[in-house]
């Protein structure tokens, strides 16, 4: 019979998200009712390297569940990313009783875990990151709130552009993933989207089509960028000289990470945490715990990490329809 954890850790790991704390309580409250003791580690793998950990209660994580950013605090460990780092980790753990670790973050982080447990530490991994880039899951923990909250901060830019007459050009996070930018994209109802997943023609995608928009009366315009496609400032300077129109440039940045999670982080968060502890209960380790449809499954870590994300090209040119 495979090994049950009886001594677990949690981790917060690579850029925060809302929903993590939710995460952290589910995976707390999960572990004691199933009679294991949990740690806290704070800072990610730095912590769980320094051993900077306490054992958690049922109150320990009272009052977090509405909180964004991280309780444990997190951090990205370079000392972490080596073979010695590694073993460190494992002997810190193994010298402190704990056989399991649920390792919340990005994929980064998942590959902090799949070498941990070649180092004899089960693990087990939740997807949390604002950014949706993560191959195995529909959804991560955070994707929901930033996206609710750049919404919320676009269509205050709307107000002022639509008084002005502008065109303003608001870039979004996504280092490499243009999820963020379609799904905001089509909510505020933006022209153009710019994502590094597809390939676009500045005169035909923008100068054009406000060319067209404008002849039917439309007089202010949003544009979508993703952060891996960048230079808004450029690109707001160019549209400018190049129709005429006044125009303006957001860069959102990190106020899209903070934030009280939605409903829909908490409950994934929530879901994930439990599913997470439960496989280390079971004996089943070196998973990552995924969100397929509306159904919480898990993948081995390699497999996981192996997967080739899909952007979802046909709702990138439905959005191009509705928008003009
Ligand atoms: O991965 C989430 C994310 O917010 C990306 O969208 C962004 O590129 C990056 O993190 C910024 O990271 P940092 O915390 O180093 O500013």
């Amino acid at each position: 019979m495979a090994t049950q954890a009886k001594s677990i850790a949690v981790l917060t790991s690579g850029g925060d998200a809302p929903g993590m704390n939710a995460a952290i309580r589910a995976v707390v409250r999960s572990a004691i009712s199933f009679g294991m003791k949990v740690y806290g580690v704070k800072r990610g793998y730095n912590g769980l390297l320094h051993g900077d950990f306490e054992e958690m209660n049922l109150r320990s994580v009272s009052d977090i569940i509405s909180d964004g950013g991280t309780f444990l605090y997190t951090a990205r460990s370079p000392e972490f990313n080596s073979p010695e780092g590694v073993k460190k980790a494992a002997d810190m753990c193994r010298a402190k009783g704990i056989d399991g670790v649920v390792v919340i973050g990005g994929d980064g982080s998942f590959r902090g875990a799949r070498d941990l447990v070649g180092e004899g530490i089960m693990c087990t991994c939740i997807p949390g990151t604002i950014d949706n880039d993560i191959a195995c899951t529909d959804f991560t923990i955070g994707y929901d709130t930033a996206l609710n909250t750049a919404m919320d901060m676009i269509d205050r830019v709307r107000d002022t552009s639509e008084s002005h007459d502008r065109c303003s050009v608001v870039e979004v996070m996504g280092r490499r993933c243009g999820d963020i930018a379609l799904n905001v994209g089509i909510s505020v109802g933006a022209l153009a989207t710019l994502v590094p997943e597809v390939e676009f023609d500045y005169q035909e995608e923008i100068i054009d089509r406000m060319k067209m928009a404008q002849a039917t009366g439309k007089k202010h315009f949003i544009i979508i960028v993703a952060e891996g496609v960048g230079h808004s400032e450029e690109l707001t300077r160019r549209i400018e000289k190049d129709t005429g129109i006044e125009s303006r440039a957001t860069i959102l940045g990190h106020v899209q990470r903070g934030g009280s999670p939605t409903l829909r982080d908490r409950v994934i968060a929530s879901r994930m945490g439990y599913h997470a502890v439960a496989l280390l209960k079971s004996g089943s380790d070196n998973r990552v715990v995924a969100m397929k449809g509306d159904d919480i499954v898990d993948y081995d870590i390699t497999e996981a990490l192996s997967m080739e994300r899909l952007f979802d090209k046909e709702l990138y040119k439905i959005s191009y329809k509705l928008s003009i």
